[in-house]
């Protein structure tokens, strides 16, 4: 395995979004290189004199077989399938190149930094600045940033990424997965100018209630990106008339309680952030001269019994599972207006809920969901066969689950960490699984932990879920398709044994249909079968005891390469309760009638 010593890899940095920064996208140059003839030599060795060397020819005679600034460009940030038809199946390596003139090459780097940042890259990614490698990141739906100050100069620099999304079995997702495999620098590219020492991290969390306490009490941590000792941290929140100082530890940490001191006779109530009133306050934190905006708002969330509870009340989670994929045409998501566009449509089936599949996705989408008060369940992709004895696959996994974490632990409407879909079982599974589950509760005690399980025993109609992870989570989930996989009729027999004293999501039901076919309720593709189906589905569920939520499968078709039925999938997944182009199946009156009653 190559390290390079040089490597500018940094924590990655709370709330990038309330920092100064030069945005990086727009057109890019790439080269596709098949053979990653720009990174090995014909022996397969790493080389020396790769495309990141961007070299140019000096002499007549001198020979480079490569020119970044003659290569066609595209978009960034997007994925290359869709950007370029030639590379609609592609699975392999794509050299990005991007040159720019810095807004922050005449910083003092005693008092301040530039970091380098991805929302995003599918799914291996090497990174140099000016031909010096500054980072090696796997894992294709999280951030990550490196601190090039020493790198930048004066006029023009170059930001050169090596894009690799083939797939492996020790991956996190493994080798088969039903999404497209979207490759590329799929979500923003940015400069970021912070103060030498900065906000590393802070979290801000509404303590349970406690009938004893006179106020609510909020908890507030900070860390600071050194181990400073002896630093002001300001805490400000206007709305709430909560300003308070902290003085850093040695680890350059600091953490209290503050109470909003609101006269309720003055008619100053406390928000609670809730789907009926997404409420957010402004909130600053200042280190020293510098200060950090967020908009934060302040919820409980909590289990009892089988009831999940949203600020003390039981709520019922009418949700519906979407892919990170653009509203309309497939591609991946990357803004907050393709958020905005998948919200509302959830938006108009009802829902107070949406179950983020697979993988973590853009940032907008669920600061978007947060303004909109719609619920999220947060996902890392480990998904099916993963390779549970490999040590690496599972560093991998738990790099992606603590950088979900550390993107969105600030947003409220986030209340679940999911962190598996349909594992099969193994005591290397459980190991696997338990662990990761654990790991998440030390870095978020506030939420839920679930993961899509199965019902893997159904005998005379009697479905019975055995997973040892039931002890490991807040809410038992797991995906059942009566009437796709297992036959319609048996919809009305169906019991369910859930034998835990825990709150049930149905993480996925549905089936497909191909938008505009009609015909008779027992012909698949129709859009009569999906309308039936899901008419015994939620017939069904009504009966399910302690369910307190589904997320069906899904809002909208989406692109799988496993979906090859000319004619009806064309390389769609056709289960979703809108078609690629944002038209309504009829099943979609079906759900959205039913969630109006519960
Ligand atoms: C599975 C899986 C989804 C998949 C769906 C389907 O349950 O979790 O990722 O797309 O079923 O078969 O359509």
């Amino acid at each position: 395995m190559t390290t390079w010593a040089a490597d500018k890899d940094v924590p990655l940095i709370q709330n990038v979004l309330g920092y100064e920064s030069q945005s990086l996208n727009g057109a890019w140059n790439y080269i596709v290189d098949v053979q990653e003839e720009g990174y090995y030599d014909y022996r397969m060795n790493p080389t020396r004199w790769g495309f990141f060397q961007n070299a140019k020819p000096q002499r007549p005679e001198d020979l480079i077989e490569y020119d970044f600034d003659k290569s066609p460009t595209m978009q960034i940030p997007s994925d290359w399938n869709t950007q370029d038809e030639k590379l609609f199946f592609y699975e392999g390596t794509v050299w990005f190149y991007k040159q720019f003139n810095s807004q922050f090459s005449t910083l003092n780097s005693q008092s301040e930094r530039a970091l380098l940042y991805f929302g995003a890259v599918n799914y291996d990614a090497h990174v140099y600045v000016n031909t010096q490698h500054v980072g090696h990141h796997i894992g294709g739906f999280t951030p990550f940033n490196y601190d090039v100050t020493d790198l930048l100069k004066e006029g023009v620099n170059t930001v050169i990424v090596k894009v690799d999304n083939k797939r492996h079995a020790e991956d996190v997702p493994t080798q088969i997965f039903d999404w497209w495999n979207y490759g590329g620098i799929t979500r923003d590219v940015k400069l970021v100018k912070v103060p030498a020492v900065y906000l590393e991290d802070y979290n801000l969390q509404l303590m349970k209630a406690d009938a004893k306490a006179k106020n609510r009490e909020i908890s507030f941590s900070a860390k600071l990106n050194q181990p400073k000792a002896g630093e002001q941290v300001t805490l400000r929140i206007p709305e709430l008339k909560i300003e308070k100082t902290f003085t850093t530890d040695a680890e350059g940490k600091v953490a209290g309680i503050v109470t909003p001191s609101l006269r309720r006779g003055k008619g100053e109530a406390f928000s609670l952030w809730s789907p009926e009133n997404p409420k957010l306050y402004q909130v600053k934190i200042s280190v020293g001269v510098n200060t950090v905006e967020d908009n934060i708002g302040f919820r409980t969330i909590e289990t009892r019994d089988k009831q999940i509870l949203l600020n003390g009340q039981p709520i019922f989670l009418k949700g519906i599972s979407i892919h990170n994929e653009k509203p309309n045409g497939g591609g991946r998501a990357n803004s907050a207006e393709d958020a905005r566009t998948l919200l509302s449509w959830a938006k108009e089936l009802g829902c107070n809920f949406v179950r983020l599949a697979h993988y973590p996705h853009h940032e907008e989408m669920v600061r978007e969901a947060e303004k909109m008060g719609i619920l999220v369940w947060s996902e890392i992709p480990v998904y099916w066969t993963i390779a549970w004895k490999n040590p690496k696959t599972y560093e991998n996994a738990k790099q992606q689950l603590t950088d979900m974490i550390a993107r969105d632990h600030n947003r409220a409407n986030v209340i679940i960490w999911s962190i598996a879909n349909e594992t099969p079982h193994s005591p290397e599974r459980d190991t696997f699984l338990g662990n990761l589950a654990q790991y998440a509760r030390t870095l978020d005690n506030t939420r839920l932990i679930s993961m899509a399980m199965e019902v893997t025993g159904a005998s005379n109609y009697v479905n019975r879920l055995n997973d040892n992870m039931n002890k490991y989570v807040d809410v038992v989930s797991f995906n059942q398709y009566i009437g796709w996989y297992r036959d319609v009729n048996d919809a009305p027999k169906m019991k369910w044994e859930i034998p835990y004293n825990k709150p049930v999501i149905i993480s996925e039901f549905g089936g497909g249909a191909r938008y505009g076919l009609h015909g008779p309720k027992n012909q698949r593709w129709t859009e009569e079968f999906q309308e039936n189906l899901y008419e015994q589905n939620c017939a069904m569920l009504d009966k399910i005891e302690g369910l307190a939520g589904t997320t069906p499968w899904i809002l909208k078709d989406f692109r799988s390469p496993r979906r090859v039925l000319p004619g009806v999938q064309d390389y769609y997944n056709r289960k979703g309760l809108f078609s690629d182009k944002g038209e309504k199946k009829k099943a979609f009156y079906v759900l959205k009638k039913w969630y109006e009653g519960k």
